[in-house]
């Protein structure tokens, strides 16, 4: 494996020019628009699907837990590390525009400063290929892992860690920065720090509201920090116009137990406010404020405005909440209802509304940006999987029929293949294709059928 030095602050590219055949989002002072044809694409992430990942937060997460089953343990995942040339096959077959995959951390930058060369290399050849097929790769920098070496040093919990996560996105730029002009900085950093730091389900296991803040406060940083390093480096390669950069809002729709009631409504609002709006108006105000009983929060962080070229938006479910009483735990007067038995599940009991998608791309529309959906799907392990079917179709339904001042670009579904899920492993099945997780075999499921004509039908009636 070729290991090499990182040699600080060198953004500029070893490599030549690549054609784009992507044009820009960036849209601000162009005058009235017409609406563009929806983008369509699918989307991964590195820990959920490579495979052999051993030296991350999670994967420690994991090793902590002998009780865990094996399907519980992430393990070869969905064997993509050694499958790509299979993914990139049914990425063609279905027709996509846009292929969206993080690129692992861990895998990359094994200890500090030191970089892996041939890792690096692998995820270039896959953007080329990618480009060659005329599929835009949309690299996600951040999804849910870093390495362990950055856990062992508090991870987000500080501001250290951003000099090695700037260290890490300039490596990243140096071998992609000519082949990727879509990017993704951090996926979901409120559902991240929630499932982390305030549940404790997800690594470090912490139920602290007040760290979960702050490191919500660093990954915003991270971010900002790393929208600017991505758009200095197409400036200087002459690319500027073609780079378009956003961060993944996990958007839930918050609804409340008893419409009327003014308790419940009253928590809607709140956990609506602290989940999904307060970053939404940090990176509009420059202003980090959450106010939760027990908790107020305030950090001015001008840095933060203008740092989305788009709203990149994941959603997947509403979910009922209500005033409790006499709750335990970290947020002890929500109580979050499980859907109803007579109402559409996917297997994760979550209620399943295509009418939620638009919603959600209301709340992030309001912000005057591009919407690109950049993830949502259906947790159905059923064969056939029709609720995959049924959902996707009636959500594309509504945002199809969206007004065109409401500027959606992009639908990519989560997931192309079935991978592994960082609270149910892999019992969760959210792909088009099922995976052998022996031979890594994929086969199409008859939602692949669906995304694909559904897909060319839209192209064949904007063209
Ligand atoms: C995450 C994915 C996850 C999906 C389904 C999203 O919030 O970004 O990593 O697999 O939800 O749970």
């Amino acid at each position: 494996m070729g290991q090499r030095s990182h040699d600080t602050g060198v953004v500029e590219s070893q490599h030549g020019p690549v054609e784009r055949h992507l044009t820009s989002t960036a849209h601000a002072g162009e005058g009235p628009r017409r609406r563009s044809p929806l983008r369509f694409g699918v989307a991964t992430s590195a820990y959920q699907t490579e495979g052999g990942l051993s030296s991350n937060n999670w994967a420690a997460w994991e090793r902590a837990r002998p009780a865990l089953g094996p399907g519980h343990k992430c393990g070869s995942a969905s064997r993509s590390w050694e499958h790509f040339e299979d993914d990139l096959e049914n990425l063609r077959w279905l027709g996509v525009d846009l292929y969206r995959f993080s690129i692992e951390w861990s895998r990359v930058e094994p200890a500090p400063g030191r970089f892996d060369d041939a890792a690096l290399e692998r995820y270039r050849s896959w953007c080329v290929k990618l480009d060659a097929a005329g599929i835009t790769p949309m690299v996600t920098l951040h999804h849910f892992t870093e390495p362990l070496w950055v856990t062992r040093k508090g991870g987000f919990e500080g501001r250290a860690v951003i000099d090695d996560w700037l260290r890490f996105v300039a490596e990243v730029l140096d071998v992609l920065g000519d082949v990727v002009h879509t990017w993704i900085t951090v996926n979901e950093p409120v559902g991240y720090v929630v499932q982390g730091w305030v549940r404790g389900e997800w690594p470090p296991g912490k139920r602290d509201p007040r760290t979960a803040v702050r490191v919500l406060d660093n990954l915003l940083t991270a971010h900002a920090d790393a929208y600017r390093l991505i758009h200095a480096d197409a400036q200087a390669r002459g690319s500027g116009s073609a780079c378009t950069v956003g961060l993944a809002h996990h958007i839930v729709m918050f609804r409340p137990r008893r419409p009327r009631h003014l308790l419940d409504r009253a928590i809607a609002r709140s956990v609506d406010r602290a989940y999904n709006r307060a970053t939404l108006e940090a990176l509009h105000t420059g202003w980090l404020t959450l106010r939760l009983p027990g908790l107020h929060y305030q950090a001015e962080r001008p840095g933060l405005v203008g740092t989305q070229d788009f709203m990149g938006l994941n959603h997947y479910y509403p979910l009922v909440v209500g005033m409790r009483w006499r709750g335990s735990g970290p947020l002890p007067w929500v109580d979050v209802l499980p859907a109803g038995p007579d109402q559409e599940r996917d297997d994760l009991g979550l209620l399943l509304d295509a009418g939620s998608l638009v919603e959600a791309v209301g709340v992030v529309s309001r912000y005057g940006l591009p919407v690109f959906v950049t993830e949502h799907g259906v947790c159905d392990g059923e064969e056939p999987d029709r609720r995959r079917i049924c959902h996707l179709e009636a959500s594309l339904a509504g945002l199809l029929a969206l007004p065109s001042h409401c500027d959606v670009i992009g639908y990519v579904h989560w997931s192309l293949v079935d991978n592994w899920e960082w609270t149910f492993g892999h019992a969760a099945c959210f792909g088009l294709f099922a995976v052998d997780r022996c031979t890594g075999r994929r086969t199409p499921k008859p939602s692949a059928d669906t995304y694909r004509r559904l897909i060319g039908t839209h192209r064949d009636g904007s063209s």
